[in-house]
């Protein structure tokens, strides 16, 4: 079982890097192969929205722009399940996650894809308002729709929160590593 964490964030301390930790030891804990994709140091530029909407991103399932895409995308292409992670910025995912979000969705469109079937791990990250946790949520919802991606769990940590949802972060993880499947009762 191979776990990819996609990190929309661009701190290496603090609250959602500390969750990512935890993902990535309950993953492990878990037996899991735990790949981390921390897409603030990619540099990956956004969707230039080729030609009149669609690009070849919908014929060929590729995305014209060179810029490291195509590898990144490759690690969700080789994972069993994947996490997405991100600290809530302006109501919504970090612009690096949603960046990628965007290009992967489209190159995905249309097709038993990459993230077909593939059980995701949503987990937003809010800072001293908690505002935006639904939305952000909801955004990345909406690329496992797209994607075609099964939502094992949405988990939303903020300040006051963040002992026992790290706890539930880590236990989520190991839960997908260890072969919990969707629909399961325990
Ligand atoms: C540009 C920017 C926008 C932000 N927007 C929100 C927001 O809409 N709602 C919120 O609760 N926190 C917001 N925050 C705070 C982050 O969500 C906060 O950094 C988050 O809790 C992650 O914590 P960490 O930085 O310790 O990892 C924002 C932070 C930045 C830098």
């Amino acid at each position: 079982m191979r776990i990819a964490v996609i990190s929309g964030t661009p701190k290496s301390q603090g609250l959602c890097h500390s969750i990512i930790d935890a993902v990535k030891r309950g993953a492990a804990d878990g037996g899991a192969e735990v790949m981390e994709l921390k897409l603030c140091e990619l540099g990956l530029q956004p969707c230039q929205v080729c030609d009149d909407g669609w690009g070849i991103c919908r014929a060929e399932h590729r995305c014209v722009i060179e810029d490291g895409f195509a590898d990144a995308k490759a690690v969700l292409a080789s994972c069993d399940a994947f996490v997405l992670a991100t600290p809530v910025y302006w109501w919504e995912v970090s612009e690096p996650l949603k960046n990628f979000m965007d290009r992967v969705r489209r190159c995905e469109f249309g097709q038993e894809g990459a993230l077909s079937g593939k059980q995701a791990l949503l987990i937003a990250v809010p800072g001293g308002s908690g505002n935006g946790l639904l939305s952000c949520l909801e955004q990345m919802e909406r690329f496992c729709r797209h994607t075609g991606a099964v939502i094992f769990d949405y988990i939303g940590v903020n300040r006051w929160n963040s002992d026992y949802k790290r706890e539930t972060a880590y236990a989520a993880a190991r839960s997908i590593a260890e072969g919990r499947k969707n629909g399961q009762t325990v």
